[in-house]
């Protein structure tokens, strides 16, 4: 089995230390690095709706719509976009939606729908000979992309990235390059909520045309004898003329920055294409990544041509063996570690799926925080700061891919996830489907058989699994095409999957799926609610089942509870008005349930843990008994309360400890006892009604980048300062120096609205995300009130921090490039006097190049009739000739505006005043015979 390597000398460590939320490199240049990375997540118009295209009926049009650089309607770049909202990314615009009872319930009952995103960017004549790259992240869902009036790329996935070469058709200085983007989301890849638009990152980078390709470094160390091998694999790319001779040289940095290994190989890059190097590095005793000790290495590769370096890219790797055996399960640098995983979508409350670097961050912290040594990526791949933050924090990953379909484009899909995330120590697994109708059967074994293939073409040092929940036993099933038989509940069947497969290593892709609604200990169907006791639900498992299955049972490497987080959509076990999981070990704010000190109870293991589930507010019910359930990892828990023994137990490691207790107001106190000895103390006390908000943020210190964001607790405390489980209230929320992204509170049942500034606490709690805005200094101040409560504030430090090097955009020109010449005039006054003809009538031409020059001296009106956009409309504007040629007046509506006294080409600009509707533009050239006159690059209308 590909994964299968010897294990060296197995490592412990420390818990890694805490991890800043410093913003994270994708794909980042080295700090030498001559290329160019630049956000482009400003600057976006966008459009919510679809914008038809105009049906072309006229044979010129249809001439002209086929021809490269003529898109029409809102793909033209010409087009008024000038009153779309201006946005910045990420952006999901499905998050922003009302939820609505007939609305798609998968989809959390939110409309997803088609929109339209815009922006111009202006390049630097410097750049004319680089290399210009865009790079999107992700789009949800459909998307078909216009460079320049050009369709440059159609992406049939919302969880992919695509990277787009500009360089042919880009244009430099003043003459703006219009991008449009038209989404598509009402495609549904998944059965969850999967918001809609530029949710993920997008760039813009620029390197020398000899270049090294996007994902183009693949450096992921190997055991090799007593020490360890790198072997390093680089993709160049030239866009130059002629082929390149290339030296690579790469070296490795330990995490101190000091140099431990370094080589370099010749590279002969061909004019239009690629070419690769190999090399290895040979490192005798690197220090190991592990869960506890995450230990990263720098791998610098560099492009030289000679002395010169043209290109350099910094990724990360990390030292460690994986191994999954048949008997005993998973074992990370030859020490055997259960898996302990939680299944996550890419989904958080207020924001939806455009998270923040900075809350993922927090989710991972999370997820840590639980005991949590893994995740799923469900159901498809990631956004890349969620592998760089598993790296950094220590969580291995099962990454999935989305669509389960050998043909060419999604291999290409599948392929684009294994190069792009190959690098990463914390991955350990491909999973190439989830519970697939086909899997038990040939055409579903033939199919994995392709998809194990294309992957193993880029990475032979992982297995490949597929999360399976049926066809294990057929005779031509998947499992025979993967690696490790991933099972997705299917915890009946692994003994004898187990019995008949004996040389086959498993583990649990998925189980649990156990529901509960956060801080609620009462089940009741009329208010969709479910109680957190982890009770059992007929036909679906308990937490605390599922992991008794796994932890018994040395041939499971582990499992993935489903799910980490509750997310939007999917709601079960009930529809409307439900609309998000219930499912999760955290609600969608990451606010613990009981199943939260479940897990930590049954997952951590270097430290004590003690919880006590539920609250002790249970006015009403004095003297009838309430259920109390005891989290712990000790020996032996005993509860008290008000100071009187409930009585002493043998903790159950799986099933936790219960007692029914008669309820009285009070304390409830649970102690742990290890050797005999107190190890914990968990309290919950009967509190008094609320009076008070309070604020608690996730981190106080802030970089005013305007990337940098935050979750904000928000609860209620009573007269004592402890917390109310209960309250509800809604709080209004004010801001000052920063923004509120989105709201939640976890509520599954709740259809308020994510955005605003208003939430109720939801069983004591809630959440507020706010955000710095770039060049900030602080301090960020938000303010809670809610009525018959005193209010609350905090003020968060902002640093100031340089954003990160953005690439300059522009609102869209308006462009005239097809002007009409009227016969030419002897005089000036006859030449003006066409200005009361109809221009259609007369000869076209356009703006790439100047007009032929008359045969005879005289005068040649030029006009454009024009409609300038709504905002140059409102306020006024400005008509920019980039390049004028020839002595001219220019008029507007009979107003003279302006007058070039040269007959060089020149850059010339006039002011337009504010007026809607058709215009006409009128430029009147001195024709003297055999002179050229009229534009040889763009005229546009812009903003004042
Ligand atoms: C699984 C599926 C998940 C989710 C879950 C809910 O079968 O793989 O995506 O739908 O059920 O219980």
């Amino acid at each position: 089995m590909a994964a299968t390597l010897a294990a060296p000398v197995p490592v412990r460590g420390p818990m890694a230390g805490e991890v800043s939320a410093s913003p994270l490199s994708v794909g980042a240049p080295a700090a030498t690095s001559p290329r160019q990375v630049l956000s482009l997540d400003r600057g976006w118009r966008f459009f919510e709706g679809d914008i038809p295209f105009p049906e072309i009926l006229g044979q010129d049009e249809s001439y002209d719509n086929a021809k490269a650089g003529k898109a029409w309607g809102a793909a033209a770049p010409g087009f008024d976009d000038s009153d779309w909202m201006d946005v910045s990314l990420p952006h999901d615009f499905v998050s922003f939606q009302p939820i609505e009872a007939d609305a798609n319930r998968a989809q959390g009952y939110r409309r997803r729908g088609i929109a339209w995103y815009r922006t111009a960017l202006r390049f630097d004549p410097a750049d004319r000979d680089r290399h210009i790259e865009l790079q999107i992240d992700g789009i949800a869902t459909h998307a078909t992309i216009w460079f320049n009036g050009t369709v440059v790329d159609r992406n049939w996935s919302g969880y992919n990235g695509i990277t787009i070469d500009l360089t042919p058709s880009a244009t430099f200085g003043d003459d703006l390059n219009t991008l449009a983007i038209r989404v598509d989301a009402h495609a549904m890849e998944g059965w969850w909520y999967e918001g809609g638009g530029l949710y993920r990152p997008v760039r813009i980078v620029k390197r020398d045309p000899v270049h090294i390709i996007t994902d183009g470094v693949y450096a992921h160390p190997v055991p090799q004898g007593d020490g360890w091998v790198l072997p390093v694999e680089v993709t160049a790319y030239n866009s130059g003329q002629a082929a390149a001779a290339m030296m690579v040289a790469v070296t490795l940095e330990d995490a101190e920055g000091r140099v431990v290994a370094g080589g370099q190989a010749p590279m002969s890059v061909p004019a239009l294409g690629p070419a690769v190097a190999r090399l290895d590095l040979a490192v005798a005793s690197p220090t190991l990544w592990s869960v506890e000790t995450p230990t990263l290495y720098r791998v610098q590769t560099r492009l030289m041509a000679g002395d010169r370096c043209v290109d350099a890219v910094t990724t990360t790797c990390g030292f460690r063996t994986t191994r999954f055996d048949k008997d005993k399960g998973f074992f990370l640098n030859g020490w055997p570690l259960k898996i302990k995983g939680v299944c996550v979508h890419q989904d958080h409350a207020g924001v939806g799926t455009a998270i923040p670097d900075a809350l993922w961050d927090y989710r991972i912290r999370r997820l840590k925080e639980l005991g949590c040594n893994a995740i799923r990526c469900t159901h498809n791949a990631p956004s890349a700061v969620v592998l760089d933050l598993c790296d950094r924090h220590g969580l291995l990953v099962m990454d999935e891919n989305r669509q389960f379909n050998p043909s060419p484009d999604t291999l290409a899909q599948l392929q684009w996830m294994v190069r792009r995330d190959r690098n990463h120590p914390s991955v350990i697994l491909w999973s190439v489907f989830n519970e697939e109708p086909m899997q038990g059967s040939a055409a579903g074994y033939e199919m994995v058989r392709r998809m194990a293939h294309a992957v193993k073409a880029l990475d032979t040092t992982r297995p490949v699994t597929a999360a399976m929940n049926g066809g294990l036993f057929t005779p031509i099933n998947v499992s025979q095409a993967v690696d490790v038989v991933g099972f997705n509940y299917q915890q009946d069947k692994y003994d004898a999957f187990h019995a008949t497969h004996p040389d086959v290593p498993l583990i649990s892709s998925e189980d649990t799926s156990a529901f509960s609604a956060r801080g609620a200990y009462v089940t009741d169907k009329d208010s969709r609610t479910i109680a957190g006791y982890d009770d059992p639900v007929k036909g679906w498992n308990t937490h605390r089942a599922a992991w008794k299955a796994i932890a018994t049972r040395d041939f499971i490497a582990g499992g993935f509870v489903w799910t980490g987080f509750d997310y939007h959509g999917e709601p079960s076990p009930w529809g409307w008005p439900s609309n998000s999981s219930f499912y999760g070990i955290m609600d969608l704010c990451g606010f613990a349930k009981a199943a939260f000190h479940i897990h930590q109870a049954q997952w951590v293991a270097d430290r004590p843990v003690l919880a006590l589930v539920p609250h002790w507010n249970w006015a009403g019910r004095e003297g009838q008994p309430v259920k109390v359930m005891a989290c712990a990892n000790t020996e032996e828990v005993e509860l008290f309360l008000n100071g009187h023994s409930q009585g002493r137990q043998t903790v159950d490691p799986y099933e936790m400890n219960h007692w029914m207790v008669p309820y009285a107001p009070g304390r409830l106190e649970a102690v742990g006892y290890a050797g005999g000895k107190v190890a914990a103390r968990a309290q919950v006390e009967t509190t008094g009604p609320a009076v008070a908000l309070r604020l608690t943020p996730d981190r106080d210190h802030l970089r005013g980048d305007g990337l940098d964001a935050t979750p904000i607790t928000v609860d209620a405390v009573d007269a004592r300062g402890r917390p109310v489980p209960l309250a509800q209230d809604l709080v209004t929320f004010t801001i000052e120096g920063g923004d509120i992204i989105g709201l939640g509170n976890g509520d599954p049942n709740s259809a308020a609205p994510e955005k605003g500034n208003r939430r109720a606490l939801f069983n004591g709690l809630a959440q507020v995300i706010v955000r710095t805005r770039a060049g900030d200094t602080g301090p960020l101040k938000l303010t809670a009130k809610a009525p018959g409560l005193a209010a609350a504030g905090i003020r968060l430090a902002v640093t100031p921090a340089a954003a990160p090097a953005v690439q300059a955009t522009a609102p869209s020109d308006l462009i005239l490039d097809t002007w009409y010449a009227a016969p030419l005039a002897a005089t000036q006054d006859v030449a003006l006097a066409y200005r009361q003809a109809d221009p259609a009538a007369w000869d076209d031409f356009g703006t790439r190049w100047a007009h032929d020059p008359q045969t005879a001296d005289g005068y040649t009106l030029c006009s454009v009739p024009f409609t300038p956009h709504a905002k140059v409309g409102r306020h006024g504007g400005r008509v920019v000739f980039l390049s004028l040629v020839g002595i001219c007046d220019i008029y507007e509506g009979g107003h003279l505006l302006g007058r070039k006294t040269t007959p060089a080409p020149g850059r010339m600009e006039v002011a337009l005043t504010p007026g809607a509707g058709q215009r006409r533009l009128d430029v009147l050239f001195q024709t003297p015979a055999g002179a050229a006159f009229g534009f040889d690059r763009n005229v546009v209308v812009r903003q004042a």
